[in-house]
């Protein structure tokens, strides 16, 4: 209620990437570190899940691009999510495009945004992440050709269990290069190769008329070795107030669309292989019906912006009390269960 009704209105006066530094250096103070463990605790046997052979504490992450440096993993994990997923790490440090490029739509508790890949770039975002890290930290990689991706990887290789590769950023024109079927499988079997982390392939977002297009690509990347799907980044969009004039949409907008498309994507998939549902996942009901349709773990980044430090903890507490009112004793369990 207090972040609400007070902090949110107040960040959202304040321009959205000096808000977001705040935050940044609010999540690094000491006291965060020392209490929140104690403070937020909502995760519990119960919400605990086994994903691509790890033990998460929770099926809820920390969407790419809120820690995209690095700087931060470990105080939000203590926000009870159950992996957060660090990055999009590029090799070369990158300014991102031009200013604006970041909007609320606090009336659509949706954001709109064009950074295009701010980086400090492989070298100095694989120093931030020297201390402390363990298999709930994922990490998101990416760049406008293969050596670049292959770079990130190799370097970064000890430092993660998962890796998402993003082939799927609006704001980042060369990415679509891995829209190619054989570009996307040549990527990923080269990864396969040097690596012996779980890889999974982030997606753009598809309408019902686009469906097959990207359920293919979807198929071809598990087909070449990939062991699962981010389905999906923000909805491209134009918008006049951004300065490249052309950006991506997330947040609430979103949630009707990703529950068709996990739907979409188990049924083309099958049982298996392992889909992340990202896109307007804001409570535990979407949570729950992103499972039931089909999803093994959610990631959100504007549900995290719009309800803010209790967001992960709320979600795990609601899953908690669902499960028990419709005597669900696993996390697995959900999946296949009615919609709510
Ligand atoms: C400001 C902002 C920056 C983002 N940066 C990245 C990024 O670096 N890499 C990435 O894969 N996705 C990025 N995303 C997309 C999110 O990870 C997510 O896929 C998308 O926002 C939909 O989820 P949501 O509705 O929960 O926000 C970004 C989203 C926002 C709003």
């Amino acid at each position: 209620m207090f972040y609400k009704s007070l902090i949110l209105p107040i960040l959202q006066l304040i321009n959205p990437e000096f808000s977001h530094l705040i935050a940044e250096k609010f999540f690094q103070l000491p006291f965060f570190k020392i209490f929140t463990p104690i403070l937020f605790k909502s995760k519990s046997k119960k919400t605990s899940t086994n994903v691509l052979g790890i033990e998460l504490s929770s099926p809820i992450g920390l969407a790419a691009g809120y820690d995209k440096n690095c700087k931060i993993l470990n105080p939000l994990l203590s926000l009870q999510f159950g992996f957060v997923t660090g990055g999009t790490i590029t090799l070369e440090e990158r300014f991102g495009n031009p200013k604006p490029r970041l909007f609320h739509l606090a009336k659509e508790k949706s954001l709109i945004n064009s950074l295009g890949f701010p980086s400090l770039g492989l070298e100095k975002i694989n120093k931030n992440l020297q201390i402390d890290h363990d298999n709930s930290i994922f990490l998101s990689v990416s760049g406008i050709n293969e050596d670049e991706i292959i770079e990130c990887i190799k370097t970064l290789e000890n430092k993660t269990e998962v890796f998402e590769i993003n082939i799927s950023s609006p704001n980042t024109e060369g990415l679509r290069l891995f829209h190619n079927h054989s570009e996307l499988s040549k990527l990923i079997e080269k990864i396969k190769n040097i690596s012996k982390n779980k890889i999974l392939i982030k997606l753009p977002p598809w309408l019902e008329s686009e469906k097959q297009i990207f359920l293919d690509l979807g198929k071809t990347a598990i087909l070449s070795g990939a062991d699962g799907l981010v389905v999906a980044n923000s909805l491209p969009t134009n918008d006049e107030k951004l300065a490249v004039g052309k950006g991506g949409k997330s947040g609430k907008v979103l949630t009707s669309n990703t529950l068709r498309m996990i739907a979409e994507t188990r049924s083309s998939l099958g049982p298996g292989p392992i889909i992340v549902a990202c896109g307007g996942i804001f409570d535990s009901k979407d949570v729950w019906n992103a499972l039931a349709l089909g999803a093994d773990l959610c990631q959100g980044y504007t549900g995290f912006i719009y309800e803010g430090l209790l967001y992960a903890y709320n979600i795990n507490k609601g899953l908690i009390q669902m499960m028990i009112e419709k005597n669900v004793s696993s996390i697995d369990q959900i999946k296949g269960k009615s919609l709510v």
